[in-house]
C-alpha cells in the first residue's frame, strides 16, 4: 500500500490571461504536515482550492489521485466526501448563523421521531467541537458578534468536526493570538500522530519550521523546491520564494522625533456588554517620525483604541489634540479631513471596495488630490496610483484588474496603497503585513520608515512580536482595559511585553 494519500499531477490552472497554476504536482503523504509557501500569488490558494472542490474539475489540466484512486471534484462536497476539509484563508461562516448551526451547517441532528432538529444534541456536540480547539463561547452566540480570532478557531472547529483525512489550512494563524497559535500547533500535531495529513500555508516561516515535515515552494506558479525541513534553512526558503536574497529583514531607520503630532486624553470606549468599557482613561501621544507600538494581546482592545481615535467606533469620552490642539473627530471622514489614515485590521470588511478594481480603490481616500476642483484628473490618478502599484510589487495584469481578483496578499497590498496614497500626517497601521510575504512585508517597513522620515506619526498594532519590537521606537501595552507597559526601544525585551500583556507587570 501506498503511503501517498494524495498527488496532484501536472495540474495548470487559468484565470483568463493569468496562468495561476503551470504543471505543478505535489505528493502528500499520509501523517505528514506539508508546508506550501510562496510569495503573495504564487498560487498556493489556488492549489488547495482544486483540493478541496472550490475549483471544479472542468476548470483546469491535470488529475487528482487520493490513495492512489482517481478522483474528480465538481463541488467541496465532492471533496469532503473524499476526507478533505479546507480552512479558507477568508474566513467563510455564516454570520447570521449561531456558532453550533455553522459547526452543523446543513447536517443538523434529527430526533429519530419527531425529525425535528435535535437541539439539545446540537449544543452537547458544538460544545464538545469548541472544548476540542480551546474556543470559549456558547453555541447559541451569533457569528457575527464573535472576534476574527473566534472565527478563526471556529472555522478550524467546523473542519476538524468532519474528521478529515486530509485537511488543508490556508494561513490559519493570521488572525489567531500567540495562545491560540500554540493550541492549534498542537492540535496540528496530535492529527499527525493520529495518521492525518496536513497542508499547511503560511508566510510565518518560524511557524513552518516550528510545525511541517516537508516544505514545498512555489513561486508564479511553479513548484521551485521540496525539501524535508531538517535538509534546508529559512534563509534558503526565502531565496527560493523570492528568487533572490534578502539582506536585512527589518530594515529600520532611526530618524529624529520631532514635536507631539496627537495626543489622546483619557479613552473610553464601551464594549458590547452595557455598563463594561474596553479601555477606560487610556492617554497617549506620538510624534512627528516616531513609530509608537500599541501592544497587548488580541481582545485588549487595541483596534477599538485606533478605530475610535479615528472616529469608526464610539467613545464614552476621550480627547483628541492634533499639534496641542483640540479636535473633534466623529467620523473617518472627520479623521480624513484631519489627515489620519487606517489601516484597518480585517480589509474584507472594511479595506476595499469589491466591486471596484485596483485604480479606484487606491485613490479612494485621495480626493483632494486627484479631485481637481470639481473633476477627477485622470492623469494624476494614474500617476499616484501607478507609483504605489509598483512600489508595492502588487501582482495583477494591470492596475484596472478588480480586487477580488487578486490573492490574498496582493488585496492587502492595495488597501496599504489607498493610505499611503493620502497625504496623511497621522497613520494607524492594524496587522499591516498580515498575509503578505517576506518581500513584501520588506517594503512595508522601508514605506514606514520613508513616512516616518517625512515626519508622519504612526501607530502599528502587530502580533508579531519581533516586527513589532523591530520597527517601534517606543511601545504601550494594554491589558484589563488600561495601560500595563510603557517602553522604550532600548527598554523593551519580549518577556517584557509579554509580562505587560498578560498583566503580569503592572505600571
Ligand atoms: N478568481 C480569480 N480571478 C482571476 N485571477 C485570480 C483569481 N484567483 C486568483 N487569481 C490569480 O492567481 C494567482 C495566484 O493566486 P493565489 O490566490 O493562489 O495566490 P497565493 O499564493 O494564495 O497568494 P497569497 O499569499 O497572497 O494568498 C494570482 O496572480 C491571482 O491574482
Ligand atoms: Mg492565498
Amino acid at each position: 500500500m501506498s503511503d501517498t494519500v494524495l498527488r496532484m499531477n501536472h495540474i495548470t490552472k487559468r484565470f483568463f490571461s493569468i496562468t495561476a497554476l503551470d504543471d505543478v504536482s505535489i505528493d502528500l503523504y499520509r501523517g505528514e504536515i506539508l508546508a506550501l509557501v510562496g510569495e503573495n500569488g504564487a498560487g498556493k490558494s489556488t492549489l488547495m482550492k482544486i483540493v478541496s472542490g472550490s475549483y471544479p474539475s472542468t476548470s483546469y489540466d491535470g488529475d487528482i489521485e487520493i490513495e492512489g484512486k482517481s478522483v474528480s471534484f465538481l463541488t467541496t462536497h465532492d471533496a469532503e466526501a473524499s476526507g478533505i476539509e479546507m480552512i479558507y484563508q477568508e474566513i467563510s461562516l455564516n454570520p447570521e448563523l449561531s456558532v453550533a448551526e455553522n459547526i452543523f451547517l446543513g447536517r443538523l441532528p434529527r430526533r429519530k421521531i419527531s425529525w425535528f432538529i435535535d437541539w439539545k444534541k446540537t449544543f452537547d456536540t458544538s460544545t464538545e467541537a469548541l472544548k476540542k480547539v480551546g474556543l470559549d463561547v456558547s453555541p447559541t452566540e451569533q457569528v457575527r458578534f464573535l472576534s476574527t480570532s473566534q472565527q478563526q478557531m471556529l472555522s478550524i472547529a467546523k473542519a476538524l468536526f468532519r474528521n478529515p483525512r486530509i485537511l488543508v489550512l490556508d494561513e490559519p494563524t493570521s488572525a489567531l493570538t500567540e495562545t491560540e497559535t500554540e493550541t492549534l500547533m498542537s492540535l496540528i500535531r496530535g492529527l499527525r500522530d493520529r495518521g492525518i495529513s496536513c497542508v499547511y500555508i503560511s508566510h510565518k516561516l518560524d511557524e513552518v519550521f516550528n510545525i511541517a515535515d516537508r516544505i514545498t515552494v512555489l513561486r508564479d506558479g511553479h513548484v521551485i523546491s521540496t525539501t524535508l525541513k531538517d535538509k534546508v534553512s529559512p534563509a534558503l526558503v526565502v531565496e527560493d520564494m523570492v528568487g533572490r536574497k534578502i539582506e536585512t529583514m527589518y530594515p529600520k531607520v532611526q530618524v529624529p522625533i520631532g514635536e507631539e503630532v496627537l495626543r489622546v486624553e483619557n479613552l473610553t470606549i464601551p464594549s458590547r456588554i452595557p455598563g463594561k468599557n474596553t479601555v477606560e482613561n487610556i492617554s497617549f501621544k506620538v510624534n512627528a517620525g516616531e513609530i509608537l507600538g500599541l501592544g497587548g494581546l488580541v481582545g485588549a482592545g487595541r483596534s477599538e483604541v485606533v478605530n475610535a481615535v479615528f472616529g469608526s467606533l464610539k467613545k464614552v469620552r476621550g480627547k483628541t489634540f492634533l499639534y496641542g490642539k483640540e479636535v473633534e473627530i466623529n467620523s473617518p471622514r472627520d479623521a480624513i479631513q484631519y489627515k489620519m489614515g487606517l489601516l484597518t485590521e480585517d480589509r474584507r470588511v472594511s479595506g476595499f471596495v469589491g466591486t471596484m478594481n485596483i485604480r479606484e480603490n487606491i485613490s479612494l481616500a485621495s480626493f483632494d488630490k486627484i479631485f481637481g476642483k470639481l473633476f477627477i484628473k485622470p492623469l494624476d490618478e494614474k500617476k499616484y496610483v501607478n507609483t504605489q502599484f509598483q512600489q508595492l510589487n502588487i501582482k495583477a495584469p494591470g492596475t484596472e484588474t478588480n480586487v477580488l481578483n487578486l490573492s490574498g496578499g496582493n488585496q492587502q497590498k492595495v488597501v496599504l496603497g489607498k493610505w499611503l496614497m493620502t497625504e496623511v500626517r497621522i497613520l494607524f497601521l492594524d496587522e499591516p503585513t498580515r498575509g503578505i510575504d517576506v518581500g513584501a512585508k520588506v517594503e512595508v517597513y522601508n514605506i514606514m520608515t520613508e513616512l516616518a522620515k517625512s515626519g508622519v506619526a504612526i501607530v502599528m498594532i502587530s502580533s508579531e512580536l519581533p516586527e513589532l519590537l523591530a520597527m517601534c521606537d517606543r511601545f504601550i501595552v494594554l491589558y484589563n482595559r488600561g495601560i500595563t507597559g510603557h517602553f522604550s526601544r532600548k527598554g523593551i525585551t519580549e518577556n517584557k511585553y509579554m509580562e505587560a500583556a498578560t498583566g503580569v507587570l503592572q505600571s
